[in-house]
């Protein structure tokens, strides 16, 4: 047979009946401690240096499932899950970077990101360089001896930005740097950073690999790498997901890339539709030919995903265009069923200072939507509506 294609292997995942059961679902394995062998082979599960289970804060069989296929969809050699996206992150910048330290990454950052940088990072002794351009040669010429990590996000949150993984990764790995991209927005069905030469990629799994039901975050990479991130910081700081969680993300990566191609074409015609509005002045979304990452989006993405974003003449147009949605949701976050709806500068990227700077470009009018799984014509029917009213 043939290799199973995407949906093939989401659908079944790398468990698809529990062995011990015959569950079709992958069961829950509620429980914080487990059984050890005394002696040399108990010491060794505690070590992490022979596999097993013994601690819930360190690993758990349902959490595991979810790991391998996580890995699995994203061509990595494993994966490590988290309480939730920043959680994914902050564990593993911190297990990169101390006192003394580089760090390089792009200004334009989701913002929760560019608040830990800016309000943590510095306090520990880290520097930190924030590009403007994040291309291969603005990350070459930013590497110092004293850098540790180089830390991309694309397509970015919320001015969907593009960086070009292959030229920034190899300008990194010519530095012996490693890089890691935040994979949220394209999942592992749109894009695969490791194939074109990432060292990880880090999601909040809150958004479409669960499809909105919990909060989780997930890194990917290199088998020792992640291991010795899980037997340090990892159970340090406490991070692991409760196995429920677990169980919630691997149904939702079941049906992962069947809500991805609904949210895309979604996105794509509500684009099309803004950007031939004659009240909408700018309109950020990759499937459009006039975007400036478009080429790129086509070279490193298969599809250019489910968030959008456009620019109304003012604040004051952006607060009656929400006011006067009827369909559309006004909530923070992304990926879920239902079309979300959020104005950056009144909210996200509004309040604090490393979140403004970070939504640099962003004009007072701007909104950001995620397109959801409703049919397109009632989405647009409901933006027509509110534009005529705003
Ligand atoms: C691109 C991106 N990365 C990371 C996160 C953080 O994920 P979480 O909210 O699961 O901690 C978010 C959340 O909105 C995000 O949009």
């Amino acid at each position: 047979m043939k290799p199973p294609k995407f949906h093939t292997r989401a659908a079944r995942g790398t468990a698809p009946i529990d062995e011990k059961t015959g569950a079709l679902s992958v069961p829950i394995v509620q429980t914080a401690s487990f059984t050890l062998e005394p002696g040399a082979a108990g010491r060794a599960v505690v070590a992490g240096e022979a596999e097993g289970y013994f601690y819930g804060r360190f690993a758990n069989p349902t959490t595991a499932v979810f790991e391998r296929d996580v890995a699995a969809l994203e061509g990595a050699e494993a994966a490590l899950a988290f309480t939730s996206g920043m959680a994914a992150i902050s564990t593993t910048v911190l297990a990169h970077v101390g006192a003394g330290d580089h760090l390089v990454t792009q200004r334009q950052l989701y913002g929760g990101t560019a608040i830990f940088f800016a309000e943590q990072l510095p306090r520990l002794g880290v520097e930190l360089t924030y590009l403007e351009e994040p291309e291969a040669e603005t990350v070459a010429a930013a590497i110092r001896p004293q850098t540790k990590l180089v830390y991309l996000e694309t397509p970015s949150n919320p001015l969907l930005r593009l960086v070009d993984i292959e030229a920034t990764s190899r300008a990194a790995a010519a530095a012996g740097v490693p890089v890691i991209f935040d994979n949220t927005f394209a999942t592992p069905y749109l894009q695969r950073p490791l194939e074109l030469g990432a060292t990880y990629t880090v999601h909040s799994a809150t958004k479409y690999f669960g499809g909105h039901d919990v909060i989780g975050g997930v890194l990917t990479g290199p088998a020792d790498r992640l291991h010795r991130i899980r037997n340090t910081l990892y159970k340090d700081l406490g991070v692991a997901p409760a196995p429920a969680v677990s169980y919630h993300l691997l149904r939702g990566l079941k049906t992962m890339p069947l809500r991805m191609d609904r949210h895309c074409a979604n996105a794509q015609a509500m684009a099309e539709f803004l950007a031939a509005h004659d009240k909408v002045k700018t309109v950020y979304y990759p499937g459009l030919p006039q975007h400036p990452g478009h080429e790129l989006a086509r070279r490193q993405m298969s599809q250019f995903g489910g968030i959008l974003a456009f620019e109304l003449a003012d604040g004051e147009a952006a607060r009656r265009f929400v006011e006067a949605l009827e369909l559309c949701v006004f909530a923070v976050s992304l990926g879920d069923a239902l079309t979300l709806v959020q104005h950056p500068p009144g909210m996200t990227h509004g309040v604090f200072e490393a979140e403004k700077e970070a939504g640099a470009g962003m004009g007072p009018g701007f909104i950001r939507l995620s397109a959801g799984l409703e049919d397109a014509d009632d989405i647009i029917a409901d933006l027509a509506q509110a534009l005529d009213r705003t």
